[in-house]
């Protein structure tokens, strides 16, 4: 019987293989660097564990931190209810507004007070009003209809619809002057945005709701800070599905009462500063929004399987020339390599999880903020 040629296994099994350990002498310097970089490490995993619940709606969601904003529709089945409690400013009140503004109220209003399945509440974030905040008082200034004698503790309430015109995009920003040149001032209506270019982009209504306020019946000016709530939905075409901004703040605000005509109108308004401003959203919860969840877990075990294979580098075949391979052992060794204690060093974990970040960044849809 003919003797087959000898297989030799490759790997470092093989004595005559030159040795590729490099075995330094490990310097103080080393040593710091390895224990800096392993400190960065924990808190590179630290911060990513954060933002993936922080920054998950269904978690968020649940845990319902965002519901406070429904305090001031709780008792209203639809937008014009809110006719029955509040005192709407006289330009802007609800049936003011245009039909599709109305429609982007009633239907973010009704699906909010049926905790609808179709929308995610979240609660972002509490920010301290600062001297460079952002306005949220200025659209007070108007003047309401009021009877003190009939409503002593009145809520004041205003619904305001704007439409946001664009022109160009960033590459004709880029090679033409369209940013200086035949810009649009203030009196302008939108046939005349039209000639300029512009193109009507998202619209909104910023319906602002306020608590009860003291006012009293005396025609001198009287100031009071007054809690406010912003319900704001937005959205990018017409009737497309809405975000709904959702705000709680504080305004210093003057009045002056007048109980001959019946009305009450608002002088000055300001932001309060140091108070906290409060800020969530409401988010369609759409087909898509729930693919990217699948899509993210399936990125996810993609990686950490890709991660836990690369520990396994070193891969050989063991020949044992008094067997044949089925082929089951094939497939077996093809997801599950033999282990062989050489793993690669090339990325830790913390690497990984840094690298792999563009998996909770990419599937979610901010698109419309
Ligand atoms: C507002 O929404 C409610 C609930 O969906 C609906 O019954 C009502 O007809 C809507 N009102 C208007 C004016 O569309
Ligand atoms: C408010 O005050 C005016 C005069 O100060 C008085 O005539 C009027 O009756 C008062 N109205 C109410 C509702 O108290
Ligand atoms: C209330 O309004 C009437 C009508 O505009 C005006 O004549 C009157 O002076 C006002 N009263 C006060 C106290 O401002
Ligand atoms: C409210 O505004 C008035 C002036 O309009 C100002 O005198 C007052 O200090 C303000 N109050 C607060 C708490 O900011
Ligand atoms: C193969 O079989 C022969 C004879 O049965 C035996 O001597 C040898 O050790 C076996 N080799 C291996 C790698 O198992």
């Amino acid at each position: 019987m003919a003797r087959s040629t000898q297989v030799t296994p490759l790997g470092p099994a093989t004595p005559t293989l030159p040795s590729f350990s490099l075995n330094f002498e490990k310097s103080w310097v080393h040593v710091l660097v390895g224990y800096a970089s392993f400190l960065l490490g924990i808190c590179i995993v630290l911060l990513l564990s954060m933002d993936t619940v922080v920054n998950n709606w269904s978690i968020n969601d649940f845990v319902g931190d965002g519901y406070a904003f429904l305090t001031p529709i709780a008792t209203v089945q639809s937008a014009e209810e809110l006719n029955n409690q509040y005192n709407f400013a006289s330009n802007w009140g609800l049936n003011e507004l245009s039909k599709v503004g109305y429609w982007m109220v009633n239907s973010s209003v009704n699906a909010f007070v049926t905790k609808s399945n179709s929308i995610f509440v979240v609660s972002v974030g509490w920010f301290p009003m600062a001297s460079g905040s952002q306005d949220q008082c200025k659209i007070f200034q108007t003047s309401y209809p009021l009877d003190l004698s009939q409503t002593p503790n009145p809520r004041l309430a205003l619904a305001s619809n704007l439409v946001t015109y664009y022109r160009g995009n960033a590459l004709t920003h880029y090679f033409s002057n369209d940013r200086t040149v035949n810009v649009a001032t203030a009196p302008i209506s939108s046939s005349g945005l039209d000639d300029l270019g512009y193109t009507p982009g998202r619209i909104g209504v910023d319906m602002r709701l306020t608590t009860k306020i003291p006012l009293v019946n005396t025609s001198s000016p009287q100031e009071i800070d007054v809690t406010f709530y912003k319900f704001y939905p937005k959205s990018i075409c017409t009737g497309c599905s809405t975000v709904t901004e959702l705000g709680f703040g504080h305004c210093n605000l003057t009045f002056i009462y007048n109980d001959t005509t019946k009305r009450v109108k608002i002088t000055n308004s300001n932001n309060i500063l140091g108070t906290t401003y409060k800020f969530g959203l409401l988010i369609p919860q759409s087909l898509f929004s729930s693919a990217s969840h699948y899509v993210k877990v399936i990125a996810i075990i993609f990686a950490v399987g890709g991660f836990l294979a690369s520990r396994r580098t070193a891969m050989w075949l063991e020949v044992d020339r008094n067997k044949t391979d089925s082929i089951l052992a094939k497939i077996l060794r093809m997801i599950l390599p033999k282990y062989f204690p050489y793993p690669s060093h090339a990325l830790r974990f913390d690497m990984f999880c840094y690298n792999s970040d563009i998996f909770s960044i990419f599937p979610t849809s901010n698109e419309y903020l």
